[in-house]
């Protein structure tokens, strides 16, 4: 496996991977919701990329950019275990050699949304770097997570609105056996913030936005940004037409904010 840093040395080591070429896009800290995106690359593609980045445009200020876990020897050996061919791991002047960029890609009214409503600029920033490491990186396909839902949508939607021509898969977000979607920011969580966290999954699990809401709403730890059931196509909010939707949350517990989402099927029903 090789492991490189700059733009020349990617470039270099892209030109000798064989067939098609698979991406998977990463912060670091990996665990095993990222192995499953590695795993669901290495069956599409010949090879496979992964990219290593802490992305400093979409973090907002008082985000957890500074704090944000860094255990790149161990992700460097997951990657290895799970037969990635290249890992890109910039610095930030590689990705961003002028400072940050003046021109970005707008996420348009969808990334307003949501978790946009509450992390203004987050979405351009996480597709400005999505466009830049598929034009480094020059995969046929890129695999994303479910888990951040919103943040899939938005790519397929900047791929199909501004013609990449590269294939986006999604994979199932994999959670902890007692239903906590696994995620690098669980690592902040104290022991009872994590039995607080895992309200989360549970209102999720019940399919129903009200009986939801009211498990979050017995959990004193926590704090909810939004609980939102949309449908799973358009991202509009649900109404009586939609037969497959998706719920959403977000909350905060301690200063740890975290998501979780849902597909939910609702066949025909009546919406109050
Ligand atoms: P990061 O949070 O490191 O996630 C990298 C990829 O792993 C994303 O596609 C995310 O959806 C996926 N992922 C995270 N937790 C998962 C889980 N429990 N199950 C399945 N997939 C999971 O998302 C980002 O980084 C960044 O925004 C990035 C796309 C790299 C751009 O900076």
């Amino acid at each position: 496996m090789n492991v490189v840093r700059t733009r020349d040395e990617l470039a270099a080591a892209r030109r000798t991977l064989p067939g098609r070429v698979a991406v998977v896009m990463t912060m670091g800290a990996l665990h095993e919701g990222h192995a499953a995106l590695m795993r669901a690359a290495r069956e599409r593609a010949d090879s496979v990329v992964v990219t290593v980045f802490v992305n400093p445009l979409q973090f907002g200020p008082g985000e957890d950019l500074d704090r944000y876990p860094r255990t790149f020897d161990a992700d460097v050996a997951m990657c290895e275990r799970e037969g990635v061919d290249l890992v890109f791991a910039p610095d930030v002047d590689v990705v961003y050699p002028s400072g940050e960029p003046s021109v970005r890609v707008a996420a348009g009214p969808l990334g307003d949304r949501l978790e946009g409503a509450h992390r203004p600029g987050h979405f351009d920033g996480v597709l400005t770097v999505v466009a830049k490491l598929l034009h480094l990186t020059q995969p046929d396909v890129a695999v994303f997570g479910e888990k951040d839902g919103q943040q899939l949508a938005l790519i397929k939607a900047m791929v199909r609105d501004l013609d990449f021509g590269v294939e986006i898969v999604g994979v199932p977000t994999v959670r902890e056996p007692d239903g906590l979607a696994l995620s690098s920011r669980n690592a902040y969580l104290s022991a009872d913030e994590r039995r607080t966290a895992l309200a989360l999954s549970r209102a999720l699990q019940t399919g129903d936005e009200s009986a939801a809401r009211a498990i979050l709403d017995a959990e004193p730890g926590l704090d909810v940004d939004y609980l939102a059931l949309v449908d799973d196509e358009t991202w509009q909010e649900a109404d009586e037409h939609t037969t497959t939707g998706r719920m959403l949350v977000a909350a905060r517990v301690g200063k740890t904010r975290l998501i979780d989402n849902v597909q939910v099927h609702l066949g025909t029903r009546n919406v109050g």
